[in-house]
């Protein structure tokens, strides 16, 4: 089974809409293994980000990313990655197609109410980053 990260951001949480988004991984067969609510500090935003730290765009992004909690999950499943990648939508919403999270739901590129691990080896360095392996819970969904 592969698992993945996801973030709900801060105006997802503030919006309400934790319950939706879960949903829809949910109703796409994957399985919530872990989860947690954080505020994410500087230190976690430069971490977390490290590869953004040094582009433009990154004091919006931190700025916002530390402004209110986030919904850290652990999301597994076949092509868990894949996925979830499919269901959130273009990082930029003007992009995402519709039926996608962030069509439906990102105000902005900032704001883009989700992210998720784009590769094998950033899923296991963002789930690390968050959560400790005996915090993760390994099931299928019934199918
Ligand atoms: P996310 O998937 O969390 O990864 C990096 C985040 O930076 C991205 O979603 C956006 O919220 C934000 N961001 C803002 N501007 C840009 C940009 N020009 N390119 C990529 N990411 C951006």
């Amino acid at each position: 089974m592969e698992m993945t990260f996801a973030m709900i951001k801060p105006n997802a949480v503030k919006s309400g809409l934790v319950g939706r988004i879960i949903d829809r991984y949910i109703s796409a067969g994957l399985s919530v293994c872990a989860v947690k609510m954080h505020q994410m500090t500087s230190e976690d935003a430069r971490g977390f980000y490290a590869e953004h730290v040094e582009k433009p765009f990154f004091p919006e992004l931190e700025a916002y990313m530390t402004k209110g909690p986030s919904v850290m999950l652990a999301l597994g499943g076949e092509n868990a990655i894949a996925k979830v990648r499919a269901i959130n939508g273009a990082t930029n919403p003007a992009k995402a197609e519709p039926g996608t999270l962030r069509y439906d739901f990102a105000p902005s590129m900032t704001e883009n109410v989700v992210h998720s691990s784009d590769s094998p080896a950033s899923a296991e360095r963002e789930l690390d980053f968050w959560f400790k392996k005996e915090e993760r819970y390994a099931y299928e969904m019934p199918s």
